[in-house]
C-alpha cells in the first residue's frame, strides 16, 4: 500500500493509492451515521410487522400499550397521516412505501404499527407487547422453476424483458453440440454494516432528515412527494452510510415512519431497524430459476445461445432480477434469446443488490459455457476466445472498449492456468479434491446527470458541494482527488462536502455509476475554475465559486455497447468426506476504466468477488411455506462469507479509459460480483467431475 503525501507538488493524484479521508473519524468513532445524531428530546420509534404473509389487519389493541412506561405514541392504518397514493419516485412506482396507510397485509414482515417512546428500550418493549390480531388468506411464497402465475413483464430496470434474433430452435437442431441445463440461485438479503436508520425533526419551518440512504437528493425529493411537501422544504443528509448496494436506494419505511411521527408529535424522532427487520423492510435478491440453451459447431462456435430466467416479485410491488439481460453483451449467435420472467408471490418487495441481474445471470451463463467447452474439448478460456463478438451482440453498437480477453491472458498468466489438466476429480491433496475454474465478468457502464459547486476561498484552498454518497466504497477521497488534478493543487487544500440534499441534483451511489457521473460534474466545474485563476480572477472574501450541470453532456453522449469486462479465476478445494468446499485463491483482472484510487477499487473489487464467493457457497434466506416467513432472518442462519472463508484473494486491472468520460472512468461498483460464483462452480467441478447447477454449493449438496 502507498499513501501519496499531501504536501508538496502532485502532477496527478489520480491513480494514486490514497487511504479514505474519513477513515480516522471512522475508526474512531467521531463520524456520525443516521442513528448517531444527537437531538434535544429525542423520542424512539420501534416498528412492529406483520406475522403473517397475506390478510387484513383485524385489530390494533393500542390500549394498554399507551399506558405503558415512556409511550408517547402508537401509529397504525386507522390513526396515521395519510401519504400521497400512486406514489411513484426515483424507481418508478412503489407501493411499498404506502406503510400505515391500509389494512392489507402483503407479506410476512410487512410494517402494521410503529410505537414511540421516550428510550428505544421502552419503544421496543411496547412494541413487543402490541397485541395485532388478522384475519388470514391462503398465501403463496413457493418460488420453482415453471410456476403457472409466471409471466413476462413489460420491461425490466435495465431493459426490455425479452430481446429476440434469428431463429434459436433452428439453430439449436443445426448444432452438432448442444448444452440445455437449469440453474438455480438462493435469495440473497442486504446485510450492510450499518442497518437502516434516520432521524426526522422539523426545525425552522424545514424537514431536517439524517437518513442512511445511497442519495440523499433523489431520497428528499422523494420523501416530499410521499407527503405533499415543496421540495425545498425537505433537507436531507447522509454523511457516513455503512454499506448500501442497491437497499439504500429508495426511500424505506423506517425513514416515512419517523417523519409521521416527527409530525404528529411536534419532537424529533430516530428509528434503527433491527438485523432481523433488515430482511423484511429494505429489499433483498430474488432467487433465480434459469435455463440456458447454447448450441454450437464441433470447434465450439456458438449458433444458438437462449437465456430464459426467473424470478419472484411481491404483490406490492414488481421487482424484476434481470439475469437475462446477462448474455445481450457477452456472447453473439446466429439465434440468440433472452427472457427474464417473473411471478408474484406474497414475499416482500425485491429490489437492486449489487450487479442486479448480471450476479445470477452470469453465474448461469458462464456456467454453461463451462459445460460447452468441456463438451467440445475446448479450454475453457480458448471457448470465449472463439466467441468474442466485433458488436454488442443484440446492440450491435461498437464497444466503448472490451479488453476481455486481454484480461483473460494476464489473468491466466497471473493465476499460472498454463498447463491445467482438464480433467476433473483427478487431483489430490491429502483429503481434499482440488480444482480450478475460470468465468468471465461485465457490468454496463453508464452516467447519470449531476450538478456540483466548486468555490476558490480566499484562504487558497478549495471546497466542493456535491450530493455524493460514500457508502464505505471510498468516493469521497476519490472525487477529492479528481478535484485536486482539475484543480491542479495538492489534496490538502480541497475539501469535498458530499451528502446534503442542499447541494443539488446528483445521481445516488448506484449502478457503478456513481463516481463517474459526480467525477464528470466535479471535474467540469474545477476545471473551469482553474482558468479563471489562470487568467487572473482575484478571490473575494467570499470566495469563486462555479457550478456545473452535466444534463446536457450526459444527453449527447456517442451511443456505444457501453461495458466494463474482466476475467475471473478460483481455486477449490473439496473434502468428499464432508462436503466442505474451501475456496483456496481467487483471481480476477478486470478492464474497467480509469482507476483513480487503486487502495480503494482494489477494495471494491475484492469485495464483489467476496459477495460472488458468498453466493456460491453460503448465502441463501430460507423461506417457510407454512408462515410465509423466513427462517433463518439473523446472521446465526444466513450464512455470509467471514474473514475465514476468503482466502488469498487479489484484483487487478489493465487500462481502459472510458472514450467519452473526462478523466476516463466507467464505473467498479459491481463487476468485481459478476463471474465470481461462476468461477468458484466451475472450480468445483473441476475438483469433483460433478456439475453442481443450484447455489449455495452446500455440504449436504456436494455428497
Ligand atoms: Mo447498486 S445494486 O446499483 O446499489
Amino acid at each position: 500500500m502507498t499513501t501519496a503525501t499531501t504536501t508538496g507538488p502532485v502532477t496527478s493524484a489520480v491513480g494514486t493509492s490514497y487511504v479514505r479521508l474519513e477513515g480516522r473519524d471512522k475508526v474512531t468513532g467521531t463520524a456520525r451515521y443516521a442513528a448517531d445524531f444527537p437531538a434535544g428530546a429525542l423520542a424512539h420509534g420501534w416498528i412492529v410487522v406483520s406475522t403473517v404473509a397475506r390478510g387484513r389487519i383485524r385489530s390494533v389493541d393500542d390500549g394498554p400499550v399507551l399506558k405503558m412506561p415512556g409511550v408517547l405514541a402508537v401509529l397504525h392504518h386507522g390513526n396515521a397521516p395519510r401519504l400521497q397514493e400512486d406514489f411513484s419516485g426515483t424507481f418508478g412506482p412503489d407501493a411499498t412505501t404506502q406503510v400505515l396507510q391500509h389494512d392489507r397485509v402483503p407479506y410476512a414482515g410487512w410494517p402494521v404499527a410503529f410505537v414511540v417512546a421516550e428510550t428505544p428500550e421502552q419503544a421496543r418493549e411496547a412494541a413487543q407487547a402490541l397485541v395485532v390480531t388478522y384475519d388470514t388468506e391462503p398465501h403463496d411464497v413457493g418460488f420453482r422453476f415453471g410456476h403457472p402465475e409466471a409471466y413476462t413483464p413489460e420491461s425490466t430496470a435495465v431493459g426490455p424483458a425479452r430481446t429476440d434474433k434469428g431463429d434459436v430452435e433452428a439453430e439449436l437442431a443445426a448444432s452438432e453440440v448442444v448444452v440445455d441445463s437449469r440453474y438455480s440461485t438462493a435469495e440473497e438479503h442486504h446485510n450492510p454494516m450499518e442497518p437502516h436508520a434516520a432521524m426526522a425533526r422539523w426545525h425552522a419551518g424545514r424537514l431536517e432528515v439524517v437518513d442512511s440512504t445511497q442519495g440523499a437528493y433523489a431520497t428528499a425529493r422523494d420523501l416530499a412527494r410521499l407527503f405533499g411537501l415543496d421540495p425545498a422544504s425537505v433537507h436531507l443528509r447522509s454523511e457516513h452510510v455503512g454499506g448500501g448496494f442497491g437497499c439504500k436506494a429508495q426511500v424505506r419505511p423506517h425513514l416515512i415512519l419517523a417523519v409521521m411521527a416527527t409530525t404528529l408529535l411536534g419532537r424529533p424522532v430516530r428509528v434503527a431497524l433491527t438485523r432481523p427487520q433488515m430482511f423484511s423492510l429494505i429489499g433483498h435478491r430474488s432467487a433465480t430459476a434459469q435455463r440456458v440453451r447454447l448450441g454450437a459447431d464441433a470447434d465450439g462456435r456458438l449458433r444458438a445461445l437462449e437465456h430464459t430466467a426467473l424470478s419472484a416479485t411481491s404483490t406490492v410491488r414488481e421487482f424484476v432480477e434481470p439475469s437475462a439481460a446477462y448474455a445481450r453483451s457477452m456472447y453473439d449467435a446466429s439465434g440468440h434469446r433472452t427472457v427474464n420472467n417473473v411471478v408474484r408471490l406474497d414475499v416482500p418487495a425485491p429490489t437492486y443488490m449489487r450487479a442486479p441481474g448480471e450476479a445470477p445471470g452470469s453465474f448461469a451463463v458462464e456456467c454453461a459455457l463451462d459445460e460447452l467447452a468441456e463438451r467440445c474439448g475446448l479450454d475453457p478460456i480458448a471457448l470465449r476466445a472463439r466467441n468474442e463478438p466485433a458488436a454488442g451482440p443484440v446492440s450491435g453498437l461498437p464497444f466503448a472498449g472490451r479488453r476481455l480477453l486481454d484480461c483473460f491472458t494476464e489473468g491466466a498468466r497471473r493465476f499460472g492456468w498454463a498447463g491445467r489438466d482438464p480433467r476433473p476429480g483427478v487431483r489430490r491433496d491429502g483429503r481434499w479434491l482440488v480444482g480450478t475454474g475460470t468465468a468471465a465478468s461485465t457490468f454496463f457502464t453508464g452516467t447519470f446527470p449531476a450538478t456540483s459547486a466548486v468555490t476558490a476561498c480566499a484562504d487558497g484552498t478549495f471546497t466542493v458541494r456535491i450530493t455524493a454518497a460514500d457508502i464505505g466504497t471510498g468516493a469521497r477521497t476519490a472525487l477529492t482527488q479528481l478535484a485536486a488534478d482539475a484543480l491542479d493543487v495538492t489534496l490538502d487544500r480541497v475539501r469535498v462536502l458530499i451528502a446534503d440534499s442542499d447541494f443539488g441534483n446528483a445521481w445516488l451511489a448506484g449502478g457503478s455509476m456513481g463516481t463517474r457521473s459526480w467525477g464528470w460534474a466535479v471535474t467540469l466545474a474545477a476545471r473551469e475554475l482553474r482558468e479563471r485563476l489562470a487568467l487572473g480572477a482575484v478571490v473575494p472574501p467570499d470566495g469563486i465559486t462555479v457550478r456545473s450541470d452535466t444534463q446536457q453532456a450526459v444527453s449527447s453522449l456517442t451511443a456505444y455497447e457501453r461495458h466494463a469486462y474482466g476475467a475471473q479465476f478460483a481455486e477449490v478445494a473439496v473434502d468428499p468426506g464432508t462436503g466442505e468446499i474451501r475456496v483456496r485463491r481467487m483471481l480476477g483482472v478486470f478492464a474497467a476504466g480509469r482507476i483513480i484510487n487503486p487502495l480503494t477499487a482494489r477494495s471494491q473489487l475484492t469485495g464483489g468477488m467476496i459477495w460472488g464467493l458468498s453466493m456460491a457457497l453460503h448465502e441463501e434466506a430460507v423461506r417457510d411455506a407454512a408462515s410465509g416467513g423466513l427462517a433463518n432472518a439473523d446472521f446465526a442462519g444466513y450464512h455470509i462469507a467471514a474473514h475465514a472463508d476468503v482466502p488469498a484473494i487479489e484484483a487487478d486491472w489493465l487500462d481502459d479509459p472510458d472514450p467519452d468520460d473526462p478523466v476516463g472512468i466507467k464505473g467498479i461498483g459491481e463487476i468485481g460480483g459478476v463471474g465470481s460464483a461462476a468461477a468458484v462452480a466451475n472450480a468445483v467441478w473441476h475438483a469433483t467431475g460433478v456439475r453442481h447447477r443450484d447455489l449455495p454449493i452446500r455440504p449436504d449438496r456436494v455428497l
